[in-house]
């Protein structure tokens, strides 16, 4: 059935999204559906569901299935900005703080850090789960987990990874103080101040800080909003400089949210073994796709990868538990973390063993990618309405956040200020970048809960971009 559903799904996606069917259009009923292509009717549910998870399609009570979106056609994806690629001291973090800040102030309206809301975390089953912990392991929660963290966990992180075509033994695993310091780590492990790592651009700027923080160069490689870091940019700069490491996040690129397509995922993972270059991969987003399966893993094509991830975006950000699978280095790793801080704490890393191994980890993944997908949705068709012409979007294909390109003259960095000042946090397009590119970029974190109040946000920004666009 998977095949058939998932054909039908791409089909209906395609029509809706070339405008055959137009928002608010009705989809024939489920049994006219299944009798009109000769499919099952669990077929069709199945392929139905799926494109509401893509936040195409509602259900109205009683009456039917409907067309949601807008067709896409009227969003371009933003352009790849390719400038010379040169490695570089990172510059220009500084706003980064302030961004964060806004994180944990409930007076502003936060778009900025990629940080979901309660809505979108499983925070009654985390309590519970925490309870039980306490109840049942009260002496052993209490103690230090040393160094490479609680056996249950790692035993639950191999078994996923196992799903994912991932041999990786427990004791091969790292628990982490989350995803962070996974890849502190392994940059620690793998580089020396002054060194030279590869990165998507634009990237995660907590990466970027991570670099900056150890004394390294990064060289920015063009990254495509739909396929991922540019593999021939890529090959161009490690014909030209002498690169230590990779770093990549191949399922749901943070702020891109494009999933690299399996042939490239091969070609990048063998052209780095060809020239014996260590591979970074960051899939803090890999659960969260928006159609049923969950993509590959780097990983899975070498165990030398090193794999860094975490629960921050599924589970709970301030539970602060990841992991790094980090095969030849794994004693390395292992010794820096303890050196770092002894242990990640224990009773979160118990908590998320429980939440894994009773279930409820998966269930909540089949919920809230259907509601990131969502909030996707809903955020893109208000910013294609409220925002000036010519603003660009990626569409993103699981994770919770969106990448715009912003048309005319515009300096993003003023436009956060002045949103913050109006009580808006965004984040700017130049923390995406080492040398600051991005200046006409902002990223929005979707996962907020939709309302009057984000709404009016967008108006505000969209009223702010405007002036920003017309300067006189
Ligand atoms: C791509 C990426 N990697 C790593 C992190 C850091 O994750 P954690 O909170 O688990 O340390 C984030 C957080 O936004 C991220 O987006």
């Amino acid at each position: 059935m998977d095949l058939l559903y998932r054909k039908l799904a791409d089909e209906l996606a395609s029509l809706i999204n070339n405008g055959g069917f137009q928002r608010g259009d009705r989809l024939p009923g489920v049994r006219h559906q299944a009798q009109l292509r000769g499919l099952s009717i669990a077929t069709v549910i199945t392929a139905y569901r799926q494109l509401e998870d893509w936040g195409l399609l509602e259900v109205r009570n009683r009456s039917g299935f409907y067309v949601k979106a807008k067709p896409a056609i009227a969003v371009q994806p933003p352009r790849i900005v390719v400038t010379t690629m040169r490695p570089a001291p990172v510059t220009g973090q500084d706003m980064v703080l302030q961004l964060i800040k806004a994180a944990n102030n409930p007076a502003i309206v936060q778009l900025g850090a990629a940080v979901p809301a309660p809505e979108f975390l499983p925070t009654r089953a985390v309590e519970q789960a925490i309870t039980r912990v306490l109840r049942q392991q009260r002496v052993r929660a209490n103690n230090y987990e040393f160094s490479t963290g609680a056996v249950e966990l790692r035993r639950q992180i191999s078994r996923r990874l196992a799903d994912s075509g991932c041999a990786v033994h427990p004791d091969n695993l790292v628990i982490t103080n989350g995803c962070q310091e996974a890849l502190s780590l392994a940059l620690r492990a793998l580089t020396q101040p002054g060194d030279v790592v590869a990165i998507e651009s634009p990237t995660f700027y907590g990466l970027l800080q991570v670099i900056e923080s150890l004394g390294l160069e990064a060289l920015e490689i063009p990254t495509n909003p739909r396929s991922g870091m540019s593999l021939e940019a890529l090959e161009l700069a490690l014909s030209r400089w002498q690169v230590k490491a990779c770093v990549v996040t191949p399922n749901f690129s943070n702020p891109l949210g494009c999933c690299m397509p399996e042939d490239n995922k091969k070609k990048l993972v063998s052209m780095l073994k060809e020239r014996q270059i260590p591979l970074i991969e960051d899939d803090i987003y890999g659960d969260l796709s928006f159609s049923h399966a969950r993509p590959s893993l780097l990983k899975g094509l070498d165990d030398n990868v090193i794999l860094c991830s975490s629960v921050s975006k599924t589970l709970s950000p301030g539970l602060r538990v990841g992991w790094i699978a980090a095969g030849a280095y794994q004693d390395n790793i292992e010794y820096m973390k303890y050196v770092l801080n002894l242990a990640t704490s224990t009773i979160p890393q118990l908590a998320v063993a429980d939440l894994l191994e009773n279930g409820q980890y998966d269930r909540h993944l089949r919920r809230v990618r259907g509601d990131y997908a969502q909030a996707v949705a809903r955020m893109t068709e208000a910013i294609i309405h409220y925002f000036p012409e010519g603003t660009k979007i990626t569409r993103p294909e699981g994770g919770f956040v969106i990448w715009l390109e912003l048309p005319g003259e515009i300096d993003t960095f003023v436009l956060a200020h002045k949103a913050l000042e109006l009580g808006i946090s965004i984040a700017p397009g130049p923390i995406f970048s080492a040398s600051q590119k991005y200046r006409q970029f902002i990223r929005l974190s979707c996962a907020c809960v939709w309302g009057n109040r984000v709404e009016r946000a967008l108006v505000a920004l969209a009223g702010l971009i405007q002036q920003g666009t017309n300067p006189a």
